[in-house]
């Protein structure tokens, strides 16, 4: 049927580094290139907001990776490229599901039990410190997923619970309102999951161990000479294993490169040496990518109208569907539907598109209730299959493709409410 859908999002925190690169944006970019496939790559700078309270290190690190994102090769025209906070839906589904996640499921995610623990160890209450933001962090993470009924989301280990969170929020909200949501699924990198940072623990912004994507070259090639390595001398052979210099080089490397670079290590190569080679096969690829981010960053407006344009892509989607989801849930215009679900079911199964020609020689199309009420009236078309094509894009797009058909239908139709559960019906109708 359609295409399958990947989304992730990066937590708008800091300035993407060399392990984000590997495990995020570079399979991401890949991803977006695959025929068949819908892409929505996200700034997650609500969920920055847990973490951050200073407003300008968000502004900045919100331009920062959204340039590294299209430096990096993500071509806005092809996939959703958009920020959180641009689309309001995002919270209102996190209301959705917090009303339908267990308080005991929260209990357990990584994140919440980590200050937990770390609180308790300092024999402080357990809560110290601790927002609701943070306990909630899953919950907006499933809203994001689930808004747009991701298939595939591309994310490192320590996500992969979110990731199972988000499946129990849409089997929970499903069991209850019906089938709306797809139950996604985490999509991991096996090879380069994580990368090693300088200190040789997983790179990340919490350890201060990292290498920054579009550091200038002079600055980079200083950061992997500053990798922590043993202290054999040049001459002695060299363990790979549980080297992060070894495991950075191969993040970048072809499978011969890498090969060759192990035959060196056991060949005893020095570790300056083999730091000006790391350097050297990262700044191969970075370097194209380098120019472009450096440009981006200096015309924030560009970014700013890309963000816009791809906020307008994802509420697309967002808008008609929350509408439906506030339907299945019963916040619902009073005036739409007799008090019995069953009854108002029956009375909208049977709307539908009627199509005509006029005595002016034009063709028309309209929607009609039951009862024969109209619903939706259009102008006139030069052909049946122009007519076609709208009813056609209506029925794919929902309320939203009304704003787009706007010159071809006459004004004043029914509610948008009434509407919606006409399209519903004729959709569930059709399955
Ligand atoms: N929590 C993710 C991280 O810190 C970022 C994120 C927010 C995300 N929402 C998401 C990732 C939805 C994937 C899907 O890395």
């Amino acid at each position: 049927m359609s295409a399958v859908r990947f989304l992730t999002g990066i937590t708008t925190s800091g300035t993407p580094h060399l392990g984000n690169y590997v495990g995020s944006i570079r399979p991401a970019v890949a991803a977006s290139l695959r025929p068949g496939v819908e892409s929505y790559y996200f700034l997650a700078d609500y969920h920055a907001l847990i973490k951050i309270d200073e407003p300008a290190r968000i502004q900045r690190s919100t331009l920062e990776i959204a340039a590294s994102w299209l430096a990096a090769g993500l071509d806005p025209e092809r996939v959703v490229f958009y920020r959180q906070s641009d689309v309001p839906e995002i919270p209102e589904l996190t209301w959705f599901l917090t009303c339908v996640t267990g308080k005991g499921v929260l209990n357990r995610a990584h994140a919440y039990k980590a200050s937990v623990d770390k609180n308790l160890a300092a024999d402080l209450d357990p809560d110290a410190e601790v927002t609701a933001g943070l306990f909630m962090y899953p919950v907006l993470m499933g809203a994001d997923i689930l808004m747009f009924n991701a298939h595939h989301v591309p994310v490192g280990r320590d996500q992969i619970q979110h990731i199972e969170m988000a499946r129990d929020m849409a089997h929970s909200f499903n069991h209850r309102y019906g089938e709306h949501f797809v139950p996604p699924l985490a999509a991991i990198e096996e090879s380069v999951a994580t990368l090693p940072g300088l200190d040789g623990r997983k790179m990340s912004k919490s350890y201060d161990n990292t290498i920054p994507l579009f550091a200038p070259r002079p600055e980079l090639k200083k950061l992997i000479a500053g990798i922590k390595t043993d202290s054999r001398a040049p001459g002695e052979a060299k363990s790979t294993e549980g080297s992060a210099l070894f495991q950075i080089y191969q993040a970048f490397a072809s499978a011969e490169e890498t090969a060759a670079f192990a035959q060196d290590f056991a060949n005893g190569i020095a570790w300056g040496e083999a730091k000006d080679r790391l350097f050297e096969r990262i700044d191969r690829e970075i370097a194209p990518m380098r120019a472009r981010y450096e440009w981006l960053m200096t015309h924030p407006q560009e970014v700013e109208a890309m963000l816009h344009a791809g906020a307008a892509k994802a509420r697309a989607v967002a808008t008609p569907f929350m509408a439906r989801l506030r339907q299945a849930v019963g916040l619902r215009s009073l005036g739409t539907t007799s008090a019995s679900g069953p009854a108002k079911a029956a009375k909208v199964a049977a709307a539908s598109f009627k199509q005509y020609r006029e005595k002016d020689g034009q063709f028309y199309f309209k929607l009609v209730d039951a009862k024969g009420t109209l619903l939706l009236q259009s102008l006139g078309f030069a052909s049946p299959k122009e007519a076609g094509v709208a009813i056609a894009q209506i029925k794919q797009d929902g309320l939203a493709a009304l704003d787009a058909l706007r010159g071809q239908l006459a004004e004043g139709h029914a509610n948008p409410d009434a509407l919606q559960a006409a399209l519903d019906s004729m959709a569930s109708e059709q399955a």
